[in-house]
């Protein structure tokens, strides 16, 4: 895989790390110092690469730039409480599980998670999200309210389906899988869709990310693997999409644009 990451020339040594670690990852980066990056510049300069500037590391594409950034839920996770939050009952965050969360994409569920006491293993298996998720997993560990949430999340970089399978073998068991995996953007009921604005910025560059013709791994043999390890598997679904592996769960829980879809596969 072949990356573009621009920089303004302060960031040089910066880019240099970046540059070794997605070496590791087999992505190789190619860096181009600009002179400013702001939002001219991401307009005038639409295909999609990584920056590198004050704001720290983001994918841009079409004008646009996204990054998990996880101080930017602070607000959100100062008001979330386990009765209030849908996931915290799907999942039984009060009971302070050990958690898989095989789908990380920009890690906000898990770091929501985290938060209300999960200890979470976060899976992703593509390089660019993986290493932006690094990012602000670093970024989060030198914050003093995100400092012990971020160390109760593990990244892990792997392919689920591969990761649960080792897990299998060597006969491991955890509390929960939680799946949240993409959902073809066609597929989507329209009224939702618009009622999310665009279904925000970051799902538009995940989608351009992960095309669903190429990169998207819709899930379906995911949810056989958790089932196999967990004692309870939470999919995260759009409110009207079909059933994940067309399996239909032991529970629901429903909200205005998605729900939770549980599987207890030991009865
Ligand atoms: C819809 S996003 C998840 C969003 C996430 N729940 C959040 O709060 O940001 C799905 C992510 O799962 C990842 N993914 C899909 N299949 C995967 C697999 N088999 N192994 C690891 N990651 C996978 C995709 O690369 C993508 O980043």
């Amino acid at each position: 895989m072949q990356m573009i990451c621009r920089y303004q020339a302060e960031y040089e040594a910066r880019f240099q790390q970046l540059q070794a670690r997605f070496t590791e990852l087999n992505v190789q980066l190619e860096g181009q110092t600009v002179e400013k990056i702001n939002a001219r510049f991401l307009r005038l300069n639409p295909e999609m690469t990584l920056v590198l500037d004050s704001d720290g590391l983001s994918l841009a594409a079409n004008g646009m730039k996204m990054q998990p950034d996880w101080r930017a839920e602070i607000p959100r996770l100062k008001r979330a409480s386990l009765k209030s939050e849908m996931i915290a009952r799907a999942c039984q965050l009060g009971e302070k599980p050990t958690l898989i969360d095989a789908t990380a994409g920009l890690g906000h569920d898990s770091l929501l998670m985290a938060h209300l006491g999960a200890d979470v293993r976060l899976v992703e298996r593509h390089p660019i999200l993986f290493v932006l998720l690094e990012y602000s997993k670093v970024q989060a560990e030198q914050d003093s309210f995100l400092h012990s949430t971020a160390q109760r999340i593990q990244l892990i970089f792997a392919d689920s389906n591969r990761y649960l399978s080792q897990l299998i073998e060597q006969n491991e068991q955890v509390d929960v899988v939680y799946l949240d995996p993409m959902f073809p953007q066609r597929d989507q009921n329209q009224q939702a869709l618009k009622k999310q604005a665009q279904v925000k910025k970051q799902m538009q560059l995940l989608h351009m990310l992960l095309p669903e013709d190429g990169e998207m791994d819709l899930g379906d043999q995911l949810l056989d693997l958790a089932k196999q390890i967990a004692k309870r598997v939470i999919v995260k679904r759009p409110r009207h999409a079909v059933y994940l592996a067309e399996e239909t769960p032991d529970h629901q829980w429903l909200g205005d644009a998605c729900r939770f879809d549980a599987y207890f596969p030991k009865g």
